[in-house]
């Protein structure tokens, strides 16, 4: 018997042939004289029809034996069915086992997120599961080739670093040979000394942050990219923060239908994601927050950042995404450019996704001046020695510039709907969770 194996994406294009397809029983059910498997590959799945008409009765018997999650090779001829959910089906001449399973611990049954998380090497193989996986792979590519079209430089950032950039309490110190490393918190430093060498950059590559919290948004291990360019305002920053989250929707709504179907996804709202993004401030928030957040015992003070509820009752105020602008010196990092309009706020903002998501951006325009950043250095008590060659950049050649970091998880999340951070990435590392 002639026939080529081939992927389930590609079993359209033949139509009316034998194929040999390769993978994974999905699931399974049998009647009188039939048996019904559903085989998936990774690149789609199909159903296949085995019935006594073509397969001897014995062995269609012993296909009982062939668990959820077996490994199998199927020889059959691709058929338009219309009930089917791809509209083909693949009429069953052999089932080759590979390995047999009967025994999948992940049964059909309701499992609890516990049991779920310890088998997460098993789980990302539900269909949900693998669309959650597709959309992150297809905003990752989306995200490499608009930098690409933008002329921005891919430059990576080391894991180790010597020093902080976004504060000393989230830090994963490392034993480096006898010295302390620590695993990134931002490429940001590095991108800052890569653009004057490149003029646009950025970087892509996982983070790390010693988060002592517990909630639904928090990742220990998380990928950031991070964008950054000489000559760019703070302003100009925000247009294109803007048109990055504008045209990834519009590329995951073009290109990621099957998937938001089976997550069950309302696209209305995504659809709703067009430019121009609202902007307050941070004062305008804070009031937002003492006039309209019911469920506060005390009112918010100013100054202080924000936490995870009031992030979600901002993030519930509007109906698509939108910068907080300004915040006060103290609640930012070091390296923040203060705003000359009112030099106690900085030029900075936080993006927040709508529908209770929160922030998935957070960007400034930086201190440019080797003085100023000095006495930011002094104020927040940061070892100096450790970043006198980010000094440097100030000393030789310092032009205005600014940056930006998206959480990659943090969109994933927001894009496909879901409640928790934790199924946006394989194997989510969080508070008290290392396994698998
Ligand atoms: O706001 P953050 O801390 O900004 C920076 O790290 C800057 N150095 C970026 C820059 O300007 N180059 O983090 C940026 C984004 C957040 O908006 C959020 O999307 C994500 O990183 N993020 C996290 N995602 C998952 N888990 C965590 N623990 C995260 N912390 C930040
Ligand atoms: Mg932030």
């Amino acid at each position: 018997m002639k026939y080529s194996v081939v992927n389930i994406a590609r079993i359209a294009e033949n139509l009316g042939k034998t194929v040999c397809l390769r993978g994974w029983v999905r699931n399974r059910r049998f009647g009188k004289g039939i048996a019904f498997f559903i085989l998936r590959d990774g690149t789609g799945e199909v159903q296949c029809v085995a019935s006594s008409e073509e397969i001897p009765e014995g062995e269609l018997k012993s296909y009982e034996g062939i668990g959820l999650e077996s490994s199998v090779q199927i020889i059959g001829e691709v058929r338009n069915d219309e009930r089917s959910p791809g509209g083909y089906e693949i009429k069953v001449q052999e089932i080759i086992p590979i390995q047999k399973v009967t025994d999948y611990p992940i049964a059909k049954k309701e499992h609890g997120v516990e049991f779920l998380m310890e088998h997460r090497h098993l789980w990302i193989r539900s269909r949900t599961q693998t669309a959650i996986l597709k959309l992150r792979n297809e905003i990752q590519k989306y995200w490499i080739d608009f930098f690409y079209e933008k002329n921005f430089y891919r430059a990576d950032a080391p894991i180790f670093t010597s020093s902080a950039c976004e504060g000393t309490t989230t830090l994963f110190p490392v034993d480096y040979h006898g010295d302390t490393a620590y695993l990134s918190q931002s490429g940001q430093l590095y991108n800052e000394a890569t653009i004057f060498a490149l003029g646009k950059v950025y970087c892509f590559g996982p983070t790390f942050r010693a988060e002592k919290s517990k909630t639904r948004r928090h990742l220990l291990e998380f990928w950031m990219l991070e964008a950054e360019a000489s000559f760019m305002t703070h302003e100009e920053s925000l247009q294109l923060q803007e048109e990055l989250i504008v045209s990834t929707i519009e590329h995951v709504l073009s290109k990621c239908d099957s998937e938001f179907k089976i997550l069950g996804r309302d696209i209305e709202p995504l659809k709703r994601v067009k430019p121009p993004f609202v902007r307050i401030t941070y004062g305008e928030a804070v009031k937002l927050i003492n006039e309209k957040m019911v469920e506060r015992d005390a009112p918010f003070q100013y100054g202080d950042d924000f936490g995870a509820p009031e992030e979600t009752f901002l993030s519930l105020q509007f109906d698509k995404p939108f910068f907080v602008t300004n915040f006060p010196v103290e609640t930012k990092a070091f390296y923040m450019k203060p705003d000359p309009n009112d030099v106690s706020t900085l030029l900075c903002a936080d993006l927040l996704a709508p529908e209770g998501y929160g922030e998935i951006i957070g960007g400034s325009q930086r201190e440019d001046d080797i003085d100023a950043l000095l006495q930011r250095i002094k104020q927040w008590n940061l070892p100096l020695e450790h970043l006198q060659w980010y000094l440097d950049l100030r000393r030789y050649g310092s032009v205005y510039h600014s940056g930006f970091g998206i959480g990659l998880e943090r969109v994933v999340a927001w894009v496909a709907g879901l409640h928790h951070i934790r199924e946006t990435i394989p194997f989510p590392r969080m508070l008290h969770h290392l396994f698998p």
